[in-house]
């Protein structure tokens, strides 16, 4: 490999590198946030209350509709929990999320999503008389709630910019574009995803205690008790009872006083539509890693002395969000010898002809990238562990980034292990089952959402709403 290439992957080593001693550095503020967002002062991260003050019991039966507005698609599920104990049968479709829609007014987004009801409705019930169907709507942004049928906007993140919707509650106008169209449905709960995927597990599984999403955003949620929960003191909830708190942990750090963040980092920043805000979410989701991977390689190009790319129309490398994480896993899953996948990736997607040493700083540069992110996830779930004195559970995630990411489980697992200081076998190797395991979730923008809304539907009729 030239010299100037392997000098830059020296550097690339070192600007992504995150020790064990910052990790528990980032740890530790990180404890003290959660804290924080929880006083009736607040801090960055939001711990928001969700009113979803149980766990499932398996018990819960009925037909519930359940519909998740992600950051990419929209998925429309009908799910029947059935008398069999923790039994479900689903059925659903999917539908694009138009880019436009990320940017244009609230009437368009509301009208879109119950256009793509009614569809569904309409395809599998034409005809029937269906009455009011109890929807649970997994709405996965920081959302104020002081009922779990409504939540207010707190801002838009992973790059959503839509008008005239922060800062108000969100099912009203959702609930009118329904009516317009004779759509015959009810908001019976709004949910983050993280809540969702908390529920999903912990229908399966008596371990849970955190459900995280690593995917186009990253955040987590997990079951706090009201005494704890200085801003809800004025309700005089009952020290013990329980309350899932979304973290939205996203927003950690925006003050900048512990993650080493990179000039890509403040660059991603900088030309997003909200600056300042979630600045730990932008360091390690999905929606940010390939244009992580765009800017360094963009930076290399046009630093001088370094040769990468010569000669080569970098156009396309040039536009902003061109690529995204699958880009990086495939690179990734390429085996090294030859790199023949990622150079036929550079040629479709960028229309760069790259040679064999910069296909191999590429794999590096996706390498560090994807390690930091995972490393920097266990921060969070150690926070939170270590906040609720939880020494062993089970922590459920979804989310592409987790799903599909090459050896994100494994650098994730590691890095816990680093922060919490569980041993290691003489020679170095691990060989105990962690004590702490973060495990594949149950769906939880889908059937996490229909049990929020059956645990709701039952609270409501034994009164307790
Ligand atoms: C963003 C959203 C949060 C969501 C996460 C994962 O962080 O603000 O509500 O849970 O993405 O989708």
């Amino acid at each position: 490999m030239p010299a100037d290439l392997r000098e830059q992957i020296l550097r690339l080593e070192d600007t992504f590198a995150i020790s064990t001693e910052t990790l528990k550095k980032i740890t530790k503020q990180f404890v003290s946030e959660l804290y924080q967002g929880l006083t009736p002062e607040g801090g960055d991260i939001p711990m928001n209350p969700t009113w979803c003050m149980a766990f499932p019991t398996g018990d819960e039966t009925g037909t519930f509709l359940a519909l998740d507005m992600g950051g990419t698609n929209l998925r429309v599920c009908e799910i029947v929990l059935t008398e069999e104990n923790g039994e479900f049968e689903i059925i659903q479709s999917k539908y694009r999320m138009p880019e436009e829609l990320k940017s244009g007014t609230g009437e368009e987004l509301w009208g879109y999503i119950a256009d793509c009801l009614q569809q569904f409705i309409e395809y599998h019930h034409e005809g029937e008389n269906l009455g009011k169907l109890p929807l649970g709507f997994t709405f996965s942004y920081p959302a104020t709630q002081e009922y779990i049928d409504h939540g207010v906007l707190q801002r838009w993140t992973k790059g959503f910019d839509i008008e005239g919707v922060e800062g108000k509650d969100v099912v009203p106008p959702f609930e009118e574009a329904l009516k317009e169209r004779d759509v015959p449905i009810k908001v019976a709960a709004l949910t983050n995803d993280t809540t969702g995927t908390l529920i999903a597990s912990a229908y399966t599984d008596p371990d849970m205690r955190i459900g995280c999403i690593f995917g186009t955003g990253c955040n987590a949620a997990y079951m706090e008790h009201c005494g704890e929960i200085g801003k809800l003191a004025h309700m005089k909830l009952g020290k013990d009872t329980p309350m899932i708190i979304n973290c939205e942990w996203g927003a950690f750090d925006n003050k900048h006083a512990v993650l080493p963040r990179t000039q890509y980092d403040v660059i991603i920043d900088k030309e997003s539509p909200r600056p300042g805000q979630q600045s730990y979410e932008k360091m390690i989701a999905g929606l940010y890693l390939g244009e992580l991977f765009r800017l360094v390689l963009l930076d290399i190009h046009t630093h001088e002395g370094v040769k990468i790319f010569e000669d080569q129309d970098v156009s396309k490398l040039r536009k902003p969000y061109t690529l995204d994480s699958s880009f990086l896993s495939a690179i990734e899953e390429d085996p090294f010898e030859n790199l023949t996948e990622t150079h036929e990736l550079f040629q479709r997607t960028l229309s760069i002809d790259a040679k064999k040493p910069e296909l191999e700083l590429c794999r590096r540069l996706a390498e560090l990238i994807g390690i930091r992110a995972a490393r920097l996830t266990a921060c969070g779930i150690a926070a939170i562990c270590t906040k609720k004195g939880w020494s062993a559970c089970h922590v459920g995630a979804d989310g592409s980034v987790f799903n599909k990411y090459p050896n994100f489980k494994q650098r994730q697992a590691r890095a816990l292990r680093e922060i919490l200081d569980w041993d290691t076998a003489e020679d170095g190797k691990w060989k105990r089952k962690d004590p702490i395991e973060v495990l594949a979730a149950e769906d939880g923008s889908g059937v996490g959402a229909a049990l929020v809304a059956a645990l709701t539907l039952k609270r409501v009729q034994e009164g307790n709403l």
